[in-house]
């Protein structure tokens, strides 16, 4: 499969960026501008809830352009600073909810990957109504003060939870909000382990002003849109569902645990003292025990993966257990908020053992972020990473989404021939 990288682009691009006006789109036209004195040639992205930048980084290893960027948390604009070192350009730090729409820049995307505090089923599920999550209605209003600028597409990022939330009426109104600014909306479920070597799974959602004669008629089950999915596009037939053709991902990552680990000398600091990895042997359960015990005894090494958990025990007293992960696949990166979100490696073989937490560098192998240079503190590095999205992720959605839907605009013959009136 090729993959352009963001200089060897495809031709559909070489006009410039093009820009969609909402109200045209309701009378079955798309009038198009071109942005003035664009030298640029991919178009162009808006990504809210920016964090340390990975949709950025996914969509822009197909093609795109960043154009502005907004988070509220200055430490992960430092670590994306660190990285990219060109957020004073465009990196607007501040509450979504105070962002002027009529401020941002003509954009052919918004991104939004909203903080999932409220909808995760580790949390309270306070829904749309906790003031994490509701941060969603910050990025529908500045995309309200963009007016007839609005960008052609936006797409959403957050976890599967968002669908059951409030028994799915969150995620009805944050659909119905969509149709109301003139996106038709899709939505589909990408796991990070079909890319890289992480459980991670995620629901997308697509928003399109760019009318598709392919479109499905409904969502039949597919490991994209799985049941849960599949029912609520069947039982919604109120929201302005465009939903997509799309091929199937890649069926594993490529690469397992053992591939992305740092090689880590035996004296490095990283690794615990033996006390405390005893301690932590200890926390497993017996069915744990019994695994790890078969690990020490191969005579090569292997590893797992740890997140210790509090658990009920038979007598009424809760108590924080280790759990280990053997397949090969990394639990979900967490942010270490109360301490137990850091995931630790367990090592063993050859009748030993030794853990530690894995390493912020591994934690980007984890992100598709191999070459993302760390410039901060390891926590403040575990914080970004467990918050990010998987690179690879975006990048297959841009491939096979958000690049073929914008390029239809230009292979379209009416479409064309208003583009053309316009150049
Ligand atoms: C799930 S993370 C997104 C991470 C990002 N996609 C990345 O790859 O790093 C949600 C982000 O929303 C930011 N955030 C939370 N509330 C916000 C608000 N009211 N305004 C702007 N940003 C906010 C957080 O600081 C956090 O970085």
């Amino acid at each position: 499969m090729h993959h352009p990288a963001s200089t060897d682009r495809s031709p559909e691009w070489e006009h410039g960026a093009w820009i969609g006006y909402p109200a045209a789109v309701k009378n079955g036209q798309l009038p198009l501008r071109r942005t003035k004195g664009h030298e640029r040639k991919g178009p162009r992205f808006a990504e809210f809830f920016a964090g340390i930048g990975l949709v950025r980084m996914g969509l822009e290893a197909r093609g795109w352009n960043l154009a502005y960027a907004n988070d509220l948390d200055p430490e992960k604009r430092a670590m994306y600073e660190a990285h990219f070192g060109d957020a004073d350009e465009h990196f607007e730090l501040g509450d979504v909810h105070r962002v002027d729409g009529s401020a941002l820049p003509d954009v052919e995307l918004a991104t939004a990957s909203f903080p999932c505090t409220d909808l995760s089923l580790a949390g309270a599920r306070l829904g749309f109504k906790g003031e994490h999550s509701s941060a969603f209605w910050g990025f529908i209003s500045a995309l309200r003060g963009m007016g007839p600028r609005r960008p052609l597409l936006v797409m959403l990022e957050n976890v599967v939870g968002f669908l059951t939330s409030h028994e799915g009426s969150d995620f009805q109104s944050a659909m119905e909000a969509l149709n109301e600014l003139g996106y038709s909306v899709d939505a589909f479920i990408l796991d990070a382990r079909w890319f890289v070597p992480q459980s991670r799974p995620r629901l997308f959602v697509v928003g399109s002003m760019i009318p598709d004669a392919d479109a499905l008629e409904s969502a039949p089950e597919s490991r994209i849109r799985p049941k849960l999915l599949s029912r609520f596009v069947a039982s919604h037939s109120g929201i302005r569902w465009q939903l997509r053709s799309l091929p199937d991902p890649p069926k594993q990552s490529e690469r397992l645990l053992a591939d992305i680990l740092e090689n880590l000398p035996d004296n490095a600091p990283a690794w615990w003292s033996g006390v405390r990895a005893n301690y932590l042997y200890n926390q497993f359960s017996d069915r744990h025990r019994t695994t790890a015990d078969a690990m020490i005894a191969k005579r090569r090494w292997s590893y797992a993966t740890v997140f210790r958990r509090v658990r009920m025990q038979a007598n009424g007293e809760k108590r924080s257990m280790g759990e280990l992960r053997t397949d090969g696949i990394a639990g979900c990166l967490r942010t270490p908020k109360g301490g137990s979100g850091r995931q630790i490696l367990f090592k063993a073989g050859y009748g030993r053992f030794a853990a530690r937490l894995l390493t912020p560098r591994e934690c980007a192998r984890l992100m598709g972020a191999d070459e993302f240079i760390i410039g901060v503190p390891a926590n403040q590095a575990y914080f970004g990473f467990g918050d990010a999205v998987c690179v690879p992720a975006i990048s297959w959605i841009a491939e096979h989404y958000l690049n073929p839907v914008l390029a239809s605009v230009r292979s379209n013959a009416c479409l064309t021939a208003v583009v053309g009136d316009r150049r």
